[in-house]
């Protein structure tokens, strides 16, 4: 566990930033309303509360991605104009964004360096970059081949360039908006390493997260934002889990999951995987029950969500059998499972679940388009209510159901593909980390889904780099490593400790070693 150092805020310190009664609209409804904070040099100050809160927009603002309606930001006690990306960059603010934005063609080492040295030096300083890259991917753990072509790379692996680009610029404020959501064990051990020692080295974080725990354990300061208003400051001593969902929600949070119901590993088989071999996936075997939610752990890499897109036919697969309701599924298409009953939702939302351009109401009966049709027609009004219903069960804040989907904070687009199951109502779900980017509150929500969902015959593979969310959900485990799957756990025997010994099994003591 890293331990919070010492690097306590001097009150009467110069704050680095402030921002001073903030406003910020779309289309003349506020997402920020009057927002004033300060961030101090050599501290973390952290940003908590709901999906659509104004997190993003406040991060946005401060980066110069966005310009505010009303209110200024002050740099050094002095106003300050951040209009663009660039001209933040030139005052020392960066940002690591919660869409990443890495340019796929190019590679890791020149994703990096981008922007910072003139074309004509990075042709001489080629090698002295190659080595800058080098001291910086070892300083920060993070094992990624600078010729590597960034668009070839894991969510996890284009975060970590993203990481690395924020870091090789001279900054003073590194802004990180879920930085950890991607990552899981020990790169998230290594992120927290980073923050604290950019604090120690005097430089400012500012930290928009859901995770709770790692908020609590990192910040100086922590600020709660709800419905675009601020709620309060405070330090980390003074805040609690308990204390900040509170004032996130405006009410208690009983506990983090619903009552498991008993399992149900009697029901019909309703999904079977028999030795399925596919890119990152060496021969899977597993059946799944009528009512059950399966979970699927293991770390980043070891081919968990290969194995959903094989399944789900998105990718190829070289050999194996997969039989949905008893009937072998032999077509090669997504569109075909769908059809059969089969529905995913991926892992990465913009890239293969949203239509980003396409207003909500599209994106949320699209699958479910042939059975709204049924009578050959689409009844506009049907469908609304459809839409909207499924909407509302799910918790998505939006102002209407026309807007694009791009116009929904993080947690809501991932709340939107959600809804979009609803109306299919398939009978086997593959989840892929299903509420990342999810506030607590609306976690819940999603869990309760789920485990009703299940109650209803359907099932369900959640695959998850929350242990907790798995252990939490799942009736039985599977933990995968290096494409295979090496371990099952079911009830009692399903914990932290039994799943780690699992996904880590040989890797630690080949480090103990070394
Ligand atoms: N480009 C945009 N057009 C229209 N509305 C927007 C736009 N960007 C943000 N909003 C709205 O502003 C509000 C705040 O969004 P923001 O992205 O700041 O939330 P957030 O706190 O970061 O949430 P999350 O935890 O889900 O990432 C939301 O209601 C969102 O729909
Ligand atoms: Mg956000």
């Amino acid at each position: 566990m890293t331990t919070r150092s010492p690097h306590h805020a001097v009150t009467d310190a110069q704050p680095l930033i402030e921002v001073q009664g903030v406003t910020k609209r779309f289309g003349g409804v506020p997402s920020l309303s009057d927002v004033s904070l300060s961030i101090l040099p050599g501290t973390v100050h952290s940003l908590v509360g709901e999906n659509g809160a104004g997190k993003s927009t406040l991060g946005k603002l401060i980066s110069g991605v966005l310009i505010p309606d009303e209110g200024v930001i002050r740099l050094d006690g002095h106003p300050v104009s951040l209009r663009t990306p660039r001209e933040a960059l030139s005052h020392g603010i960066v940002t690591i964004a919660q869409e990443l934005a890495i340019v796929p063609g190019l590679s890791a080492a020149e994703n990096v360096f981008l922007g910072v040295e003139p074309r004509w030096v990075w042709a001489v300083k080629r090698r002295e970059l190659r080595q800058r890259y080098l001291e910086l991917s070892e300083r920060l753990h993070f094992n990624i081949a600078p010729d590597v072509v960034a668009g070839s790379l894991s969510i996890a692996g284009q975060q970590q360039v993203e990481i690395m680009r924020a870091l090789a610029r001279q900054a003073r404020l590194v802004i990180m908006d879920e930085p950890t959501a991607a990552l899981s064990g020990a790169e998230v051990e290594a992120l927290h390493e980073i923050i604290l020692s950019l604090a120690n080295e005097g430089k400012s974080v500012l930290l928009i997260s859901h995770f709770l725990s790692e908020v609590l354990e990192l910040s100086d300061s922590i600020t709660t934002l709800r419905d675009g208003r601020l709620v309060r400051t405070v330090t980390a001593a003074e805040a609690t889990e308990s204390s900040l969902i509170e004032g996130m929600l405006g009410r208690t949070l009983e506990s983090a999951f619903p009552a498991k119901r008993s399992a149900t590993s009697t029901g019909e088989v309703v999904l079977s995987i028999k030795d399925l071999v596919a890119p990152k996936v060496e021969g899977v075997s597993f059946e799944l029950h009528a009512g059950e939610i399966l979970g699927i752990a293991g770390l980043v890499g070891a081919g968990r969500s290969e194995l959903a897109r094989a399944i789900f036919q998105d990718v190829r697969r070289k050999g194996g059998e997969i039989r949905l309701g008893g009937q072998p599924l032999a077509s090669r298409s997504p569109t075909v499972a769908i059809e059969r009953g089969m529905v995913m939702i991926p892992e990465s939302r913009k890239e293969m679940g949203l239509f980003v351009g396409r207003s909500l109401k599209e994106n949320v009966s699209i699958s479910a388009l042939r059975s709204l049709s049924r009578f050959g027609w689409i009844s506009a009004r049907r469908e609304r209510e459809v839409v909207g219903e499924s909407m509302t069960r799910v918790a998505v804040k939006a102002a209407n159901t026309v807007m694009p989907a791009s116009g929904l904070s993080g947690g809501n687009q991932q709340k939107l593909l959600f809804a979009r199951t609803l109306l299919c109502s398939p009978k086997v779900l593959i989840a892929d980390e299903p509420t990342r980017g999810v506030d607590v509150g609306s976690k819940r929500a999603i869990y309760d889904l789920l485990v009703e969902m299940a109650a209803t015959g359907m099932g369900i593979v959640v695959i998850s780099s929350e242990l907790e969310e798995v252990i939490g959900l799942a009736h039985r485990v599977l933990v995968m490593k290096g494409g295979r799957i090496v371990k099952e756990l079911e009830g009692e025997e399903m914990n932290q400790k039994t799943i780690l010994e699992a996904a880590f099994a040989g890797t630690l003591m080949v480090e103990e070693h070394q």
